[in-house]
């Protein structure tokens, strides 16, 4: 029996091979719509979530399974004080397959280690979110053809943004990928996260100026401000607008950029980017449903 916690707890191989399973879904989706008969899912939400959650109940229903679960902790015996552990080992009697987010790091490790079930990390506090990275290299996979030979551009929240420390430590294997870094100094990138691309002597540039790196990038992966992360919300007021992409702000970017974001957007893209053919973050949106499909399939090993 297999979780997913970490991204990095997959290779090279296995991602190829849940993208071709992705890809495959999409192109026939009836020839998928039984493998999950009888099976179930439970999603466990103790933090909101739209896509992700969403994502997962729809893979499951598209493969024919079914699914339970709560979308927030106060409607679980969670508000009681029960605890991950004894939470993951009742989920086991119930389901097959557990999907767990969560505000705290580490609460889907300690689930998986007390579940008699597979459990998948749909995302913990700041840290890691492997299925939005699953999602968004299935992504630049179909708009650009490849997972290597780009420069990838991260802008905005870097410090606590989860959805970038998984996508850069997936990145960080995979050939010939720079790293731009465009954050303000307080949203830099955590050293725990730099760490990875100096041990493998990635190149990396880390600016505060978007404008100046625009023309260089084949993917820009613009991310929210995250209010839940502050403890200051004087902070927060003065850093949420530090990057607002407006089409102006395109002028010099080159003409297959990749325009991503994994959403909730707040004010960081203009919805008039929203028409702009390299606009991407809707295309993420339904990606993640396949891919989650895919890996709903390797995790409970159907063929
Ligand atoms: N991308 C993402 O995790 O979105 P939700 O918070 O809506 O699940």
């Amino acid at each position: 029996m297999r979780s997913l916690i970490d991204i990095l707890e997959l290779d090279v191989t296995e991602i190829k091979e849940l993208i071709d399973k992705a890809n495959d879904i999409i192109a026939n989706p009836v020839k998928y719509s039984e493998k999950c008969r009888g099976k179930k899912l439970a999603t466990l939400f103790f933090e909101p979530s739209t896509r992700t959650r969403l994502s997962f109940e729809a893979a499951m229903y598209e493969l024919g399974g079914n699914v339970l679960g709560f979308s927030e902790a106060q409607s679980s015996s969670a508000a009681k004080g029960e605890s991950i552990a004894d939470t993951a080992k009742t989920t086991s009697c119930y389901a097959d397959i557990i999907a767990m987010r969560h505000p705290k790091e580490g609460a889907p490790l300690v689930a998986a280690m007390n579940a008699s079930i597979p459990v998948i990390n749909a995302g913990d506090g700041g840290h890691n979110h492997p299925t939005q990275t699953l999602t968004d290299l299935l992504t630049i996979q179909r708009e650009k053809g490849r997972l290597n030979n780009l420069t990838v551009g991260f802008c905005g929240d870097l410090k606590f943004g989860r959805t970038v420390h998984s996508l850069i430590n997936a990145l960080s294997r995979y050939e010939n990928i720079k790293f731009v870094l465009v954050s303000p100094e307080e949203l830099k990138l955590p050293s725990y996260v730099k760490e990875t691309l100096k041990k493998n002597n990635l190149e990396y540039v880390q600016t505060t100026d978007l404008d100046s790196v625009m023309p260089e990038l084949d993917i820009l992966y613009m991310t929210r401000v995250q209010r839940e992360r502050f403890f200051n919300e004087e902070d927060y007021l003065r850093l949420k607008d530090s990057y607002i992409l407006r089409p102006e702000r395109l002028n010099t970017a080159k003409a297959d950029l990749a325009i991503m974001h994994p959403l909730p957007r707040v004010n960081e893209i203009s919805v008039e980017i929203d028409s702009d053919p390299r606009a991407c973050y809707f295309k993420q949106v339904l990606n993640g449903k396949y891919i989650r499909m895919a890996l709903i399939l390797k995790l409970l090993e159907v063929e």
